[in-house]
């Protein structure tokens, strides 16, 4: 299927999309769920691509892997789990088996329960020392940050809770930072971590403790943790009260439904809340029955397949002409890079296709003044995802939310269209002649030609947000399929980590560095002589 995909491709290369783009076609090569659209009409996919692709789909027998993955088998083979984040936002508790248990009524339990503590800190019945809860400091990185950081910006209208701090890095400038702007006694810390092992969470969260604990009488009152490891957060002092767990069939990146999220809950409220998680499972929903043709996350892979696979586009820009979506192409580097970004195949085969594309991006209008340049007029294709909601929270300022969309259309329909030599001469005819037009005009080419895709929507809520998400969470599963590899582990994040174990007391002083590669060692050796 791939060398008939790539002789299509090869076939087609050279055309210029923009002489399919007829009235039909933005109906035909564009699908609809609910208020969503996704438009792809300004791609080379053709009827005959699209059907070689929906063709990938059957062949490798997506539907059977999605209903085997929403039934809650064991679809991540490489660690032996389930994978059921879908689960979290299965509201009407329909049952969901693992191993012959329906894993429902404790999942609806730990959410009544996340609603109750959230109601408590936002209504001031849940207090710190100094009174009512007025910061929040989520502690966590990877998936235990930045899917509530993301959504918790995301959904700044609806942020009536305390202040929401986010800290990863291990940096200390963060959560000094997040320190310097809290009063500890007024503040809610809450250790985000799957494992409760990660290294950068648990140092922030003991720095954390070290704070409070200046001013504060019983410092574990005012934590909370968010973890599938029971014992280890009871090693830290929170009392089970205040732990929400989860079991370990939900990814660190696909966590954000369930107890990672309730900074995101405290933020919004739990109404709030449960219209996002209402959103991600009306996008399940329409993932599980609608066919391929119409289905979004479906397509949205397909047309990723197509740039990264068989056109041979190595990145793809995640571009939100919504500023409220800033950190979602940060959130989706996570999603789709650490899912999809591997090199074998789910039965240990080298693979034999490239692995999911680099994720880049910022939001619109922004990038236009900073990285837009390359996309134009560089010598890679970059294909574009474009996200803009039709309207803003800031009725006042309608006419610059226009101005805002009106350069999102532009952007596409410039990276289609593109400019060529004769345009380009005559916007500078009137000031050059002879080799200096043609010098000049030359620099003023756009190829055009370049695909991007659009997904649009009457404005961000919390429901929107849940569809987005969801959306991007089943087209890597989706295109994980097709390539054949397991979307669910992270092996290639381990070595960093032992290197950075082993790294440490070098680094201190503590052992020398004389084992280590002489690029490391002289490195160590300059970072030493200034003072680390
Ligand atoms: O190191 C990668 C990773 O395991 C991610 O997959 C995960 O989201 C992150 O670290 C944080 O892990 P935890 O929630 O267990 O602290």
């Amino acid at each position: 299927m791939w060398q008939t995909l790539k002789a299509h491709h090869a076939k087609v290369a050279d055309r210029r999309f923009e002489t399919l783009v007829d009235a039909a076609r933005a109906g035909n090569f564009s699908a609809q769920t609910g208020d969503m659209l996704f438009d792809y009409a300004k791609t080379n996919i053709d009827a005959d691509g699209r059907a070689l692709l929906i063709e990938l789909l059957n062949q490798t027998d997506v539907a059977q892997k999605r209903d085997a993955m929403l039934s809650g088998a064991a679809i991540n083979e490489t660690e032996g789990r389930a994978v059921l984040h879908t689960a979290l936002r299965n509201l009407d508790g329909d049952p969901v088996f693992v191993d012959g248990a329906d894993v429902m009524p404790g999942i609806l339990d730990t959410l009544d329960r996340m609603s109750a503590f959230a109601i408590a800190v936002r209504d001031g019945s849940f207090t710190g020392q100094g009174g009512k809860i007025t910061d929040v400091i989520n502690i966590g990185i990877g998936g235990s940050d930045l899917g509530p950081a993301m959504a918790v910006k995301a959904l700044a209208p609806f942020h009536d809770g305390p202040r929401c701090h986010f800290v990863s890095n291990v940096d200390p400038a963060d959560i000094a930072a997040a320190m310097a702007s809290c009063n500890p006694e007024t503040t809610l810390v809450i250790v985000a971590s799957k494992t409760f092992t990660t290294i950068e969470t648990m140092t922030n969260a003991r720095t954390a403790q070290a704070w409070m604990a200046q001013t504060v009488a019983d410092t574990g009152a005012q934590f909370a943790a968010l973890s599938t490891a029971a014992d280890k957060t009871a090693d830290f002092g929170i009392a089970p009260e205040r732990v929400f767990g989860f079991e370990d069939w939900v990814g660190g990146r696909y966590s954000m439904w369930g107890p990672i999220g309730l900074s995101l809950m405290i933020a919004i409220g739990p109404d709030a809340f449960r219209e996002f998680l209402r959103g991600g499972q009306a996008m399940d929903a329409h993932f599980k029955t609608a066919k391929w043709e119409d289905n979004l996350p479906a397509l949205l892979a397909l047309v990723g397949i197509w740039h990264n696979q068989i056109c041979g586009h190595p990145t793809r820009a995640v571009l939100p002409y919504d500023n409220l979506l800033s950190r979602l192409p940060a959130y989706l580097q996570q999603l789709e890079m650490e899912s999809n970004g591997k090199g074998v195949s789910m039965d240990g085969a080298d693979l034999t296709v490239n692995s999911g594309p680099v994720v880049w991006g910022e939001p619109g209008t922004n990038g236009q003044h900073a990285f837009y340049q390359l996309i134009h007029q560089g010598t890679r294709v970059i294909p574009c995802e474009f996200l803009v909601a039709a309207r803003g929270h800031n009725d006042a300022l309608h006419h610059q939310h226009q101005l805002l969309v009106a350069n999102c259309l532009a952007q596409s329909e410039a990276l289609m269209r593109g400019r060529d030599l004769d345009e380009a001469r005559s916007k500078v005819a009137d000031r050059f002649t002879g080799a200096e037009l043609e010098r000049q005009a030359k620099h003023r080419v756009f190829a055009g030609n370049r695909p991007s895709v659009t997904i649009a929507y009457p404005q961000l809520d919390p429901f929107m947000l849940g569809q987005i998400i969801a959306l991007y969470e089943h087209r890597v599963f989706v295109e994980g399929v097709v390539l054949g590899l397991n979307s669910y582990d992270q092996w290639g994040v381990e070595l960093g980590k032992e290197l950075a174990t082993a790294l440490q007391p070098v680094v201190e002083g503590a052992q020398s560095a004389d084992n280590k590669d002489g690029s490391t060692a002289a490195l160590v050796g300059f970072l030493q002589s200034n003072g680390v």
